[in-house]
């Protein structure tokens, strides 16, 4: 196992391409199954969780080729119905396999995929959706096991209790993309990945409209054909993520390829942050604050600020003066990063889904192990902005997500490396640094801004 080294850096400058979405291309290779041609997928992240993805395929016979960011998928003839415990277990987004299977081979055999540490995560709303298209659904020894003839269009609502699903949307866009007849999806997720696979599916002659929208229209077809050539769209949490690690380290960073018209909330919480952001045609410029300041952050569904930045912009907020209040609202019990940030000189509380943050105006390094995949890119931003080394372990959970973040910050000026978990790296000596503007302390400085809190305000 290798762990992350990091050293308090620089501020953070130059400009980065932001890689394809993660949690587009994952549906999208499952839509692959929806047809016996081949399809062709571009701006492909290199990360764990396609690779799973990939290996998925390959169990069911599929055919695949990945070559740079290029992908070719190529389902003649597969036969499998099965994903099973051992690969769902890695990667939960494989239950967006089931209506592909289901609408293709007339049966599907998906494990349950098990605990999650970012909290409960049902998959009722993906079995009502896929019922109410006409399939039979029963859990058999872990296993979700479905059957149908061919589906039949229906109007389904997918609202739950935290909202709506996206990958609930998405199994029941896919499948109702064969089905005979029309299917209304009310209350449908209405994130961006939620429309790049809608995109996909048209470009495979599916019939769909309103996708971005509360209610989604599906007209079945009888067949698809594979898509000769699809370009997935810009990570957006990538993008989120390294604006707030320039923001973090006091630099100024183009991120070439950043949707901003996908980023508004977060656009809007960096703002009042004090965060400098130009949108410009195919790029957003950011630029450090002179002075971070405290904000409340509440996690919604798209178009609201997104759960998968909640852990990132709580690391920026233990920089900012004065009191931020952080509300979880997809999944409450995403806060396994608190207690690793208080390890590094944060003052973070939690109660229930909320968490408060008394910025300290600066972080100091520690050794952190990261739980979960946006938590591993919050310890990262923190260690960029400690005063000492930090070492992040558990960066299996970083790969599943970002392609190779830490050569991304290198570019930008930052100093980390990915060594062995048992090798110790040296503290770099650190560079004079001038006093940054967003009021983070330049190593070795106080950093007299910030207000100091005694052990027993920390506690609270
Ligand atoms: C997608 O997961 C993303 N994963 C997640 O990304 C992201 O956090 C999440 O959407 C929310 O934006 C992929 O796209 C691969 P949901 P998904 O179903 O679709 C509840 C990351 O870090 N719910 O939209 O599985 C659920 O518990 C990750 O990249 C039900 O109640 O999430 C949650 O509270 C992790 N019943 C809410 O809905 C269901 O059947 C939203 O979850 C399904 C979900």
């Amino acid at each position: 196992m290798d762990k992350l080294v990091i050293e308090r850096s620089r501020p953070l400058t130059g400009t980065l391409t932001v890689n394809g979405a993660k949690n587009s291309v994952l549906p999208i290779m499952a839509a692959c199954l929806l047809t016996d041609e081949p399809s062709v997928i571009e701006h492909v992240p290199m990360v764990t969780d396609v690779m799973t993805m990939l290996d998925i395929l390959r169990q069911l016979g599929v055919q695949v080729a990945y070559a740079g960011s290029e992908l070719r998928i190529h389902p003649d003839g597969f036969r499998g119905y099965v994903a099973p415990y051992e690969l769902v277990s890695r990667m939960r987004a494989s239950i967006c396999l089931l209506g592909p299977l289901l609408a293709r081979q007339g049966r599907a055999s998906v494990s349950l995929p098990g605990g999650c540490v970012i909290g409960p995560r049902p998959v009722d709303l993906h079995l009502k959706g896929l019922q109410a298209l006409g399939a039979s659904i029963e859990i058999e020894h872990g296993y979700i096991m479905a059957e149908c003839g061919r589906l039949k269009g229906s109007r389904i609502h997918l609202g739950g209790d935290r909202g709506s699903s996206v990958l609930a949307t998405g199994n029941v866009m896919m499948a109702a993309a064969l089905a005979d007849g029309v299917s209304m999806i009310e209350h449908a997720a209405c994130e961006p990945e939620v429309v790049d696979l809608a995109d996909f599916l048209v470009s495979m002659g599916a019939r769909i409209e309103g996708q971005g929208g509360s209610t989604i229209r599906v007209e079945g077809v009888e067949r698809l054909h594979g898509s000769s050539r699809y370009r997935i769209i810009s990570d957006r949490i990538e993008a989120g993520t390294l604006a707030m690690a320039a923001a973090m380290t006091g630099g100024s960073v183009t991120l070439e390829g950043a949707r901003s018209d996908h980023l508004e909330a977060v656009i809007e919480k960096l703002r009042e942050a004090g965060v400098q952001i130009t949108v410009e045609p195919g790029r957003l410029r950011v630029k450090a604050a002179d002075h971070l300041r405290a904000v409340n952050v509440t996690s919604l569904p798209y178009p609201g600020f997104p759960t998968d930045l909640q852990a990132q912009i709580m690391a920026l907020l233990c920089l900012a003066d004065g009191v931020s209040v952080i509300t979880e609202k997809i999944y409450p019990e995403r806060f396994l990063h608190v207690p690793e940030l208080n390890r590094m000189g944060a003052a973070i509380t939690r109660e229930g889904a909320t968490a408060v943050v008394k910025g300290m105006g600066q972080l100091s390094g520690a050794q952190v192990v990261a739980s979960d995949l946006r938590a591993s890119a919050a310890l990262v931003l923190a260690g960029l902005a400690a005063s000492t080394q930090t070492e992040v372990r558990g960066l299996e959970h970083l790969d599943r997500g970002y392609q190779n973040i830490e050569t991304q910050l290198r570019q930008l000026g930052a100093h980390l490396v990915r060594v062995p978990e048992e090798q110790t790296v040296a503290p770099q000596p650190q560079e004079t640094v001038v006093a940054q503007a967003n009021g983070v302390p330049a190593p070795g400085q106080r950093n007299r801004r910030a207000k100091r809190y005694t052990r027993a305000e920390r506690k609270q």
